[in-house]
């Protein structure tokens, strides 16, 4: 289980994140960070990022298939083997079926791996927490990719997931995550009761690292 509250930064399929570049990525946030911040790289970067750094390192997705003959989709148990800690599932980017969902929190669980599953608004996000996993990310689509963060454009929606989700399972931490930049984006998060923040462009697309972790990080204290 990783330590809260968490800064979860997804690279997505950004230009930036692949390769040499993700690694040098994941090299500043090991290096100016001090907080709780775990990365999620391509499926095809997983192996290398995990064996460079000792960040908590997530998948970005897992398909509900056994092993077998399922051309082109991301195993549970090959990002187990890889070394993974856990995984987001149901990312708006790419959604799955509620019994995908189901089976992966289920799997995930039995392996250890900690959970984060995506969802766009408060009633998915309660409904996701009935699954029982470590974390909800509530992202509205429409913000993700934005200026306006999740927490300055929708708080009302934030805290409404939040109280949804803790009527649900007070077990399930709450994350929220869309346009998230800087330390008052992150802090605005927290106070509306949430674990953590799920955030990409904001990070992964700025020109100076060093100064976007540590204004992100601001927000923590
Ligand atoms: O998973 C994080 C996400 O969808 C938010 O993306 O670019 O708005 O921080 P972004």
């Amino acid at each position: 289980m990783i330590s809260k509250p968490v800064i979860m930064v997804n690279y997505k399929t950004y230009n930036e994140s692949v390769g040499k570049r993700g690694l040098e990525l994941t090299k500043k946030i090991e290096k100016y960070a001090t907080g709780n911040w775990t990365v999620c790289p391509q499926a095809v970067e997983l192996r290398e990022t995990i064996k460079s750094t000792g960040l908590p390192v997530f998948a970005q997705h897992i398909d509900a298939v056994e092993p077998g003959s399922h051309t082109g989709h991301t195993l549970f148990e090959a990002v187990v083997d890889a070394g993974a800690v856990g995984t987001l599932i149901n990312h708006s980017e790419n959604t799955l079926e509620l019994w995908e969902i189901e089976m992966l929190v289920s799997k995930c669980k039995g392996a250890g791996l900690t959970t984060v599953v995506c969802a766009n608004n408060p009633s998915a996000s309660a409904a996701a927490a009935a699954l029982g996993p470590d974390f909800v990310a509530y992202e509205p689509p429409e913000l993700i990719g934005g200026d306006i963060s999740v927490s300055t454009a929708k708080p009302e929606l934030v805290a409404e997931a939040v109280r949804m989700v803790n009527g649900v399972n007070t077990d399930v931490g709450v994350l929220c995550g869309a346009g998230v930049k800087n330390g008052e984006d992150v802090k605005r998060a927290l106070e509306l009761g949430t674990e953590g923040v799920l955030l990409a462009s904001g990070l992964v697309k700025a020109k100076n690292l060093e100064a976007v972790i540590a204004d992100l990080e601001s927000g923590l204290l």
